[in-house]
């Protein structure tokens, strides 16, 4: 849906404007000057003044509605929503000069999302499924399904569904029986779920700096913090860039302690071709409305031990004797994954090497249009044989640039863009927790990182139009 496609000129006539909603489909088009809103006319406006009407040929701008919804582009989508019921199905956003930028519907507040899902396989065929034969909580076909492909695509690791990413990092510590007493490495620079799952498993967080070049934990830095009590180090791929593996291993075998890859970011992602996730003693993976697959909330656990996941499924389901029901052995949990979900994840992993594909094609575009920018620090670099999947596009600007300032300008032209994560180590719950002595590249990609649009469904041109947008604005800083 283009923007033009929308647009009529103040001057043209009435054919002209139900031949742009012919085209549309969508039963109203824009008035508008120089791309300026003037006013907005649909269908029916033309049938009830055709009908009434003494004179013919009068033009668009004479019987436009001056009277319409509209939002500043840099309205927060919930907002949008809102106002997006009823009669309203599109609604422009304008910028400053009252000129319009985008179009807003339910599917899609602003042109180009930071991320959004994109559900074009069976999903809703197998939703329907699991509607229509009553199996909708978390048992039915689809959650072993989901589990199997799962597990095929992962070098036929033992595969456990549960309901989120969070979870399946408490539910790995708390099946290796972390807990109190015991430290876990967490790069500065993550999701707060990682550090909120060890501090909820009873554990410490012991935060370690970053890789100037992955921007994912550091194995230099991560020995350093190693002690008595250290459990495990948790190795997130950060925006889908593969972290180093081969020292990681090396630092497990010399000190004994687990590897924790969390995947949320980056399924899809390989090392020395073999997907992550299958490096570690254990490996998590998000399934939220961001990730590159999608069950809207959801999450999944690979194990390197069977025997590790099979206890895993029991904590998952309360802690239940998976054969004597109501006979209790652990104290466990509720994170069992719906058959809906697991349908929807089952959907899209049919669509897995397509999807991914796809992610490192954006990539590849980006890396291509934003080459030799001035303006921008650095772009993702790669360790040597791994595989970026590209969850979201992540880039330096140079320091002397305000990002904030960047990304307002961008959102005026459609493009949400998004800011890397704030270390740790400085957020109020964390900062009595250890932490590295030096966290100057954790500041530098929290101050200066911003992530641009990603979504699967991303074409060639959009990536080029949000490239040269930003070598635009860049170079009138
Ligand atoms: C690195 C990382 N770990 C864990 C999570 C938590 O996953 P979820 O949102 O499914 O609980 C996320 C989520 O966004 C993440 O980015």
């Amino acid at each position: 849906m283009k923007i033009s496609e929308f647009l009529i000129d103040k001057d043209k006539s009435l054919k002209d404007a139900l031949r742009v909603i012919n085209n549309n489909g969508q039963g109203l088009c824009f008035v508008v000057e120089n791309f300026k809103l003037l006013g907005i006319i649909t269908d029916g406006d033309i049938r009830r003044y055709l009908l009434k009407a003494t004179k013919f040929g009068p033009k668009v701008s004479e019987i436009m509605n001056k009277n319409f919804i509209y939002f500043h582009v840099e309205t927060e989508a919930s907002k949008i929503r809102q106002s997006l019921k009823g009669k309203i199905k599109f609604i422009p956003l304008v910028d400053d000069d009252f000129k319009i930028v985008d179009i807003a519907n339910l599917q899609k507040t602003h042109r180009i999302p930071i991320l959004e899902p994109v559900l074009e396989g069976n999903e809703m065929r197998y939703m329907q499924e699991c509607i229509e034969t009553n199996w909708i909580s978390s048992q039915g076909r689809f959650v072993k399904d989901f589990e199997n492909l799962f597990s095929k695509l992962h070098c036929n690791l033992p595969a456990v569904s549960v309901s989120n990413g969070t979870n399946a990092l408490h539910l790995s510590l708390k099946t290796f029986e972390i807990g109190e007493g015991d430290e876990v490495i967490v790069p500065n620079i993550t999701f707060a779920a990682c550090s909120n799952a060890v501090i909820h498993s009873g554990a410490e967080p012991v935060f370690c700096e970053i890789d100037i070049d992955t921007w994912c934990i550091s194995p230099i830095e991560a020995e350093k913090l190693i002690t008595d009590k250290t459990k495990a180090i948790m190795i997130v791929h950060l925006y889908g860039q593969v972290a180093d593996l081969d020292a990681f291993r090396n630092l497990a075998k010399k000190y004994k302690i687990l590897i924790i890859e969390d995947c949320a970011e980056a399924i899809g992602s390989e090392y020395k071709g073999k997907p992550v996730g299958t490096f570690g003693d254990v490996a998590t993976f998000s399934f939220f409305g961001n990730k590159t697959i999608s069950t809207g909330e959801g999450g999944m656990i690979l194990f390197k031990e069977r025997e590790k996941a099979e206890k895993s499924k029991i904590l998952r389901d309360h802690g239940m004797h998976p054969e004597k029901k109501y006979w209790h052995e652990f104290v466990g949990y509720n994170y069992r994954l719906t058959n809906i979900q697991a349908a929807i994840g089952f959907a899209q992993l049919e669509r897995f090497q397509e999807i991914i594909e796809r992610k490192i094609t954006i990539y590849s575009w980006y890396k291509l249009f934003l080459k030799d920018v001035s303006g921008i620090a650095k772009l993702p670099q790669e360790l040597e044989l791994s595989r970026h999947s590209n969850w979201l596009f992540t880039l330096l600007l140079e320091e002397y640039l305000d990002k904030k300032t960047v990304m307002k300008s961008l959102l005026k032209k459609g493009i949400e863009s998004r800011e890397v994560f704030y270390p740790l180590n400085l957020m109020p719950p964390y900062k009595n927790y250890k932490c590295s002595k030096n966290t100057s590249n954790s500041q530098n990609i929290s101050n200066n990182g911003i992530s641009l649009p990603s979504s699967v469904n991303l074409s060639r041109d959009d990536i080029f139009y949000i490239c040269s947008s930003i070598k635009k604005l860049l170079d009138e800083f």
